[in-house]
């Protein structure tokens, strides 16, 4: 494991995502013996080793509040593709929190749902599209939005796709935090994994902080912890 600070955050590249996972657990085992109690959390295959790690540790999280990322607008909390189903899944239903907050993509008032997204993020997880969204927010997209309502790309419903039968089944729009609302949080931990990621990773890192690359913004925090595989960092000009 090397360790280095690029721009403002602090890089950890790991040789793989178990061992990225390990590296995450730690980060938020610190935030929590610091008495972190709102933890913002995210889905995607990035965060998956991270949660088998906190699953398997003795963290009790019964006390404290959990607040994701997105969900997709359309779809019902028990379909299996479904952000809150995932979570449940990989989370929860081993380690409950005493409140955790999915968007409901099912109710089709956005004002309405977005008014339960105001919790003060002590550690927000994320990982990272190919196209350097953060959450859904997809490039573009206005960094003073908050919680908000977001029509996917098509290279986001393409590389989301692998998870339904077929691209025609991916929802077109989703309830996202928007950039603003993750700049809030305390501490940011973000994950990466694969050389598909490396060019997004390299923007983030080392390019612009631009509209066209979301997290890129990221450069702006202050308290940004980034693990990253070596596929992931491949790009990087790390000294
Ligand atoms: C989705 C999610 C993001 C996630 C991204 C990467 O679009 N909305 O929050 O970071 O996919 O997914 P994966 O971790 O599977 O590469």
């Amino acid at each position: 494991m090397t360790e280095s600070t690029a721009m403002k955050m602090n890089v950890i590249v790991v040789k793989d995502r178990q061992e990225g996972g390990q590296r995450g657990y730690q980060i938020f085992k610190a935030a929590y013996d610091q008495g972190a109690t709102v933890y913002g959390l995210a889905t995607g295959s990035t965060p998956i080793t991270t949660y088998d790690a906190l699953v398997a540790s003795d963290l009790d999280f019964s006390q404290m509040t959990s607040v994701n990322l997105d969900e997709y607008v359309g779809l019902a909390p028990d379909h299996a593709q479904s952000y809150h189903y995932f979570m449940q899944h990989h989370l929860f239903d081993q380690k409950p929190f005493a409140h955790s907050y999915v968007p409901n993509g099912l109710n089709a008032d956005a004002a309405d749902e977005m008014a339960r997204y105001d919790n003060p993020i002590d550690l927000q997880i994320l990982g990272l599209g190919q196209n350097g969204h953060i959450g859904f927010n997809e490039p573009g997209t206005d960094p003073k939005l908050g919680t908000h309502k977001v029509e996917l790309t098509e290279s986001t419903i393409q590389a989301n796709a692998r998870f339904f039968d077929n691209a025609d089944e991916v929802p077109r729009y989703a309830y996202s935090m928007g950039i603003a609302s993750i700049m809030k949080s305390h501490q940011i931990l973000l994950e990466a994994y694969g050389e598909e990621k490396a060019d997004a990773v390299k923007a983030m890192i080392e390019g612009p902080v631009t509209p066209d690359l979301p997290a890129s913004y990221l450069q702006n925090h202050g308290n940004v912890t980034v693990i990253l595989d070596e596929g992931a960092a491949s790009k990087l000009n790390l000294k």
